[in-house]
């Protein structure tokens, strides 16, 4: 544990230039709320103590976050600062180091925060920036350098003259303070601006003033920096965020055929050696097996389990259902809330119709049944081992099919 590291995440905002009724920070990278990623973070750095800021539709951004994070709320969002200012009484004892973290940043990696830390702490700074160098730099603060080339302040794209705008070096928005140092200079940053906030950014050059070390550390890695404020921001955070997930995919020793067109949610389990083919659409909250074929054409949605050996193939979609090992459902079709057992054949055009007076029902298919193409299974509804439905059959509800049985045509009758 790092008894001196405090961590403050800023996530109060409204996001303006997102136009959303959510909270920005809420807003899903490859089906997970931006500041989840955040979180997965600081956990791993393991700090004393860490405060979140929250300020529009704090209720909702509260729910997700849980009652196990520290949070406090921003009255007016008027600015980083002042956001920042509204953590401290929670942080009223502690001394050291203070890492402010920005919620709509949702690239960061730990390295990146551990070598900042370590610098930080190593040289005894009161204020250490990560910085970036960006070929289009358009929208960040610009790092400003004095004549010794040692940081004196940032300046935010709306505030920045013609020559200002030219610099490369950006603030990402992730600053190590000495606590103390920082806490000196808050009470005189103004509101000189043009949005008329207070800018966190304004301590930088409050601190060079007073005599104080500033310095950078530069991120490698540049799309780590992005800090998502639109909608094209999420775009691209999210198709930065599905590379690295499918790239940890394929070096776990999983084939996707095509990286590009797969969609692969924060947190999907998939078992060595399982193929998934192009056009692949896999939510949250999905496990396949080991050795599977997936796709192309598909949508696992959420709640959806493969066991090992199971092949789910063209026009299909799969929702809050359980299918077991060395199942076929090879071609279009759609499964619902259904429990499938082993060795099942589903044939093309099956459907579980599982919606019914706003409730959902159970359609259990058990081990090595054979569902005839176009069935139409009306839940709750169970088939039972080795059955049979031919092509066409409507199932109708509570209307279970024994084992071994064979029905067909509409609504089923025993063959
Ligand atoms: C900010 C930085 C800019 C940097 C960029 C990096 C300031 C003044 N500017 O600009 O230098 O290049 O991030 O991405 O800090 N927030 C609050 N309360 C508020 C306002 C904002 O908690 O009153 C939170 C937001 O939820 C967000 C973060 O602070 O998570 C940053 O705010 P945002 O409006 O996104 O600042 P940028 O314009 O991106
Ligand atoms: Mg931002």
């Amino acid at each position: 544990m790092n008894k001196n590291i405090a961590v403050v995440i800023l996530a109060a905002g409204k996001g303006e230039r997102m136009k959303s009724e959510i909270p920005k920070v809420l807003h899903s990278v490859c089906g997970r709320p931006m500041i989840g990623y955040v979180f997965d973070l600081v956990k791993e750095l393991k700090v004393s103590k860490i405060v979140t800021v929250l300020g529009y539709k704090h209720d909702e951004a509260r729910k997700f976050i849980g009652p196990l994070v520290k949070t406090v709320t921003q009255k007016r969002l008027i600015g980083t600062a002042d956001a920042l200012k509204s953590a401290l009484p929670e942080l009223r004892n502690f001394k050291g180091t203070l890492l402010v973290l920005y919620a709509d940043n949702p690239l960061l990696k730990k390295e990146t925060i551990k070598k900042l830390l370590k610098y930080h702490i190593d040289n005894k700074l009161d204020a250490t920036l990560l910085t970036s160098h960006l070929d289009k730099p358009a929208g960040y603060g610009r790092i400003l350098r004095d004549k010794y080339s040692s940081i004196c302040g940032i300046v935010e794209e709306k505030d920045a003259d013609d020559f200002q705008k030219d610099i490369k070096e950006i603030n990402t928005g992730i600053i190590c303070f000495n606590k103390d140092s920082l806490a000196a200079v808050l009470k005189y940053i103004k509101p000189n601006n043009r949005k008329k906030e207070y800018y966190l950014t304004d301590a930088i050059k409050l601190i060079y003033e007073k005599g104080g070390l500033v310095d950078g550390v530069k991120i490698s890695d540049t799309n780590e920096a992005l800090g998502v404020n639109s909608r094209l921001d999420l775009a691209r955070a999210n198709s930065i965020m599905q590379r690295r997930i499918n790239e940890k995919f394929m070096l776990d020793g999983i084939t996707i055929i095509d990286p590009d067109s797969a969609s692969i949610d924060y947190g999907v389990k998939i078992g060595l050696d399982t193929v998934i083919y192009p056009f692949t659409v896999i939510e949250k909250n999905v496990k396949i097996g080991k050795r599977c074929f997936v796709g192309p054409f598909i949508h696992l949605r959420e709640g959806t389990r493969l066991e090992n050996d199971v092949t789910a193939g063209n026009f299909l979609e799969v929702v809050r259902s359980s299918v077991s090992s060395g199942t076929f459902m090879k071609h279009f079709g759609y499964i619902g809330d259904s429990r499938i057992g082993r060795m099942v054949n589903i044939g093309a055009g099956t459907v579980t119709a599982n919606f019914d007076d706003g409730k959902k029902n159970i359609t259990v298919i058990k081990d090595k049944a054979f569902i005839g193409c176009d069935t139409v299974l009306v839940a709750p509804v169970k088939i039972g081992k080795a059955a049979k439905t031919g092509a066409g059959t409507v199932v109708t509800k509570n209307n279970d099919v024994r084992d071994g049985a064979v029905v067909v045509g509409v609504p089923a009758r025993p063959l």
